[in-house]
């Protein structure tokens, strides 16, 4: 018993223990950039009312798991979405981005195969890892040179190797090399999955134009003409929790490979179904980002906004320009980020204090997400104050 009180007033003695708020009642009059809500979908009518209309049709629960009674035609539907948008054969929604991870990589490798891993990549791709009992070795932060060594010195001893990364760091905001990685991934025989649980959910920005993103990629075309596959090389993991603003997780890759994981991803066979109406929700909130960013007026974007309005922020502070809707500020000192974040708290601005273990040792920090819902004057006072702020704590 003593072993987990000791452990308790360790964390407390190192600024690390963590408690729970109410965060309705807690936050409710804050202006929130703590949110991973980035397009503020969550709370959007429409998407509301699909969930509700959802309720009222199929009732709050799924009853089983999706090879029991659970596999309601809306994820059907809502796979097909995710594939289309994320230009792959086909897709699986899980119950969170958590699942996906800790179901899709145990299904995929084993003891004698080799993953190759971004230091910084998320826990729940580390559990994956981890569970799935093949050898992990990790590269320096977006370091292909790095990952290319590991490759060449580890990968003939092993037999399969999934390369981990995410597209889009989510406490650092910085993008992963994805095509840099591809490219390793293809010479050195082995599977990139990325998890781009922090991207806004956009098409590539080399289709943001419309009809562009209709085309078929090349790959497809070359499956349409009966050629053989390319390999497969590329899984894309991610959420629909954030940007999407529901709940679920989600893998997108070629046929074979989504098949297979149909049937050995655990928690597709093991775990309860969605309920519709989070599905419904999903389906709803798709339509409205797509709808929201392919329009003819791209200065409109909400893609854009969310940006934007990083940009703003980083410009004020004198920051360097933000490559995604968040921008973290490290400041290495437990303490001091817990004082700062409950200083903000104080004047009506909801940010995090991000404190090990979900960032390095000596890596403390505030992570400030952006979102188009905030408006400019929100984001000016949120810099005067926080400014102020680091001067004096
Ligand atoms: C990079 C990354 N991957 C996966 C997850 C897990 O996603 P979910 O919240 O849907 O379980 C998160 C978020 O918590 C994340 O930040």
């Amino acid at each position: 018993m003593n072993f987990y009180a000791d452990a308790i007033e360790s964390l407390k003695e190192k600024t690390l223990y963590r408690k729970l708020v109410e965060s309705d009642v807690t936050y409710k009059n804050l202006i929130s950039f703590a949110s991973n809500d980035y397009f503020g979908l969550s709370q959007n009518a429409a998407v509301k009312k699909a969930a509700r209309d959802a309720i009222k049709k199929y009732g709050v629960g799924s009853g089983g798991s999706r090879y029991i009674t659970g596999n309601n035609s809306l994820y059907t539907k809502l796979e097909k979405e995710i594939a289309r948008i994320k230009k792959c054969d086909e897709a699986i929604v899980f119950s969170s981005g958590y699942a996906c991870a800790i179901g899709v990589i145990p299904a995929l490798v084993c003891d004698g195969d080799l993953i190759v891993a971004d230091r910084l990549i998320h826990t729940s791709l580390i559990d994956g890892a981890k569970l799935s009992g093949a050898r992990m070795m990790r590269f320096l932060h977006n370091d292909v040179e790095h990952a290319r060594r590991i490759l060449t010195e580890n990968r003939s001893k092993f037999k399969k190797c999934l390369i981990l990364t995410e597209t889009v760091f989510s406490m650092d905001g910085d993008l992963g090399r994805i095509e840099e990685l591809l490219k390793l991934a293809e010479e050195f025989d082995a599977i990139l999955t990325s998890d781009a649980a922090h991207d806004l959910f956009l098409q590539d920005s080399s289709h943001e134009g419309g009809e562009e993103s209709q085309e078929p990629s090349l790959r497809d075309s070359s499956l349409k003409l009966g050629m053989p596959s390319a390999g497969i090389k590329h899984l894309k993991l991610g959420t629909l929790s954030k940007a999407v603003g529901t709940l679920g997780g989600y893998v997108a890759g070629e046929q074979i490979l989504i098949d297979y994981l149909r049937i050995f991803a655990k928690p597709v066979i093991y775990s309860t179904a969605l309920p519709a109406s989070i599905l419904a929700a999903s389906i709803a909130s798709l339509k409205i980002i797509e709808n929201k960013n392919l329009g003819k007026n791209l200065g409109k974007s909400i893609g854009k906004k969310v940006l934007k309005n990083a940009e703003y922020f980083c410009d004020l502070m004198g920051l360097p320009k933000p490559q995604t809707a968040i921008v973290p500020i490290i400041l290495g000192d437990n303490q001091r980020v817990v004082k700062i974040a409950a200083k903000l708290e104080e004047l009506g601005f909801l940010i995090s204090a991000i404190r090990p273990p979900t960032v390095e040792k000596n890596k403390a920090r505030l992570r400030i997400t952006f979102s188009s819902e905030h408006k400019k004057n929100q984001i000016k006072k949120l810099a005067e104050i926080l400014s102020k702020t680091l001067k004096i704590l």
